[in-house]
């Protein structure tokens, strides 16, 4: 397993959070074609850049054609954000697991990590795999079990 983050820009002075809504959107889709490591790097990239902007954080986890994405930010930035990456053709099956408010980032220094999930990772995610091929992610799941197995690529 490697992983690659980015320091998000340090957050203004005054910005407490205090009157925006904090939330979480996590999803997961299948790749339509597979990314050669410079595709990955180049959405890496402009993902990194963007939401930088945005002050979206977040990790990106990739296996065997799989996505799993966590988006934190404001709440319409981040609804915002995903409408646009969720009409992406290079990946197909995108479904949310789970979307709202959150008390605190979960990756909060991450403007977006990526991590490239080894076979022994992917067991630990073994059972979101096989709905996500199958197209069927969007089957109620247990987004707190899976909000903890995301905390632990922190
Ligand atoms: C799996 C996946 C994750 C993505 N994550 C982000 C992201 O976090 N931030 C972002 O700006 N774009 C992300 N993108 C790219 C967007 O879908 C889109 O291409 C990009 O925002 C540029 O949009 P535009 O062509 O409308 O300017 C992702 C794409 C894919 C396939």
């Amino acid at each position: 397993m490697w992983r690659s983050a980015v320091k998000s820009a340090p957050r203004q002075a005054d910005d407490t959070g205090v009157g925006k809504s904090l939330y979480e959107l996590i999803y997961g889709s299948v790749q339509t074609r597979p990314f050669t490591p410079v595709k990955l790097s180049e959405l890496l990239t402009q993902s990194r850049a963007h939401n930088q902007q945005l002050d979206v954080t977040g990790v990106l986890l990739h296996q065997n054609g799989v996505f799993i994405q966590v988006l934190e930010g404001e709440e319409k930035i981040v609804s915002a954000l995903y409408d646009r990456i969720s009409r992406d053709q290079r990946h197909k099956n995108v479904a949310v697991f789970r979307r709202g408010p959150i008390q605190a980032r979960q990756f909060a220094g991450w403007s977006m990590g990526f991590v490239e999930l080894d076979v022994t990772a992917m067991r630990t995610l073994g059972s979101w795999n096989p709905l996500l091929q199958k197209g069927a992610a969007t089957t109620p799941l247990n987004a707190e079990r899976l909000r903890t197995i995301l905390a632990t690529f922190r």
